[in-house]
């Protein structure tokens, strides 16, 4: 409750939770009083989207029917007409929930990590007792690192399943908290000035349009405080990356784009100020360190 907000409007949300038949159902709504609309929570993870990407949930609202009605809660059909990178938002989501098991099996994502981890954490090491924002955590390759150096971690996806699976896999370590967000990072439901800093890795290739990232960025902005420290790392076009698609689709249709280091340092400009953008693991990525 302390850092989420409305993914409409901004607007403050009340929490009312369901009591269950045993006491281990952790089901609940988050309401915004003002426009009627509510979100559900369901095991503990708030899912807090657009109407145009609001996930199905009739099934919740039909077991919850009389106390979602005694709230005020309006109850509305699910999706609907959205525009084109929209979709692709929802097919992404789709394709992720998919693959989410085969994710955390990659042997080449496990050997990234052995490069990647260190130069995050030295990258985000500027100590602050702000909570940190991990911005596309998926199944929780890098979570645990952040929840070393943060002593509050906003974990957020909008895959549920890489969700499910990121916490099992945190609840067995013993670092600081991590708090599970299921949203799209385009329409942010967190509050403004509450990060001190955001971890961003292997996502932002994957938003399917530059408008749609630029409002990442400006989400990202806004939910920092000022000279927080952003870290992004994504795909890399130059030198031998030039053999490889520019842009294109992975499995399951899921979009990437790959960025020359002007094209990567011109879009976070737009919200951030660039202090360091350098090759990462070779020549295969980049990472941006910028701050708010
Ligand atoms: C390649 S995985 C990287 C996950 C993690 N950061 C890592 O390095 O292992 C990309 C993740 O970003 C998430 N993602 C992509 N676009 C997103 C969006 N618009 N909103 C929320 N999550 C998104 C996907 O669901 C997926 O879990």
């Amino acid at each position: 409750m302390d850092f989420l907000a409305d993914p409409h409007d901004g607007g403050p949300l009340s929490l009312h939770t369901f009591e269950g038949r045993d006491d281990t159902t952790r089901d609940g709504v988050l309401l915004n009083q003002a426009s009627g609309r509510f979100y559900v929570i369901q095991d503990g993870i708030p899912t807090l989207f657009i109407d145009e990407l609001r996930p199905d949930d009739t099934a919740f609202a039909r077991r919850y029917h009389g106390r979602l009605k005694a709230l005020g809660c309006e109850v509305k059909a699910s999706g609907g007409e959205k525009a084109g990178d929209l979709t692709r938002i929802e097919n992404e989501r789709q394709a992720r929930d998919d693959q989410a098991e085969d994710y955390d099996r990659m042997l080449s994502m496990k050997v990234l990590g052995l490069f990647e981890i260190p130069r995050y954490k030295a990258a985000l090491s500027e100590e602050t007792a702000s909570p940190l924002l991990e911005a596309g955590c998926g199944t929780g390759r890098l979570t645990h690192v952040f929840a070393q150096i943060a002593p509050d971690v906003v974990a957020v996806d909008m895959s549920r399943e890489s969700l499910v699976r990121n916490r099992v896999r945190h609840h067995a370590r013993t670092y600081n908290p991590v708090h599970y967000v299921h949203a799209d990072l385009t329409h942010l439901p967190l509050k403004d000035a509450v990060f001190g800093r955001c971890a961003h890795a292997g996502v932002y290739e994957h938003i399917p349009s530059r408008d749609l990232r630029l409002q990442f960025l400006s989400h990202a902005r806004r939910t920092m405080k000022k000279d927080g420290v952003l870290m992004i790392s994504a795909y890399r076009y130059g030198g031998v990356t030039t053999f490889f698609e520019k842009e294109g689709e992975h499995d399951g249709g899921i979009p990437f784009f790959r960025f020359t280091p002007d094209e990567l340092q011109g879009e976070v400009e737009t919200s951030f100020r660039v202090e360091k953008l350098v090759a990462n693991l070779g020549i295969y990525m980049s990472m941006v360190v910028a701050r708010a």
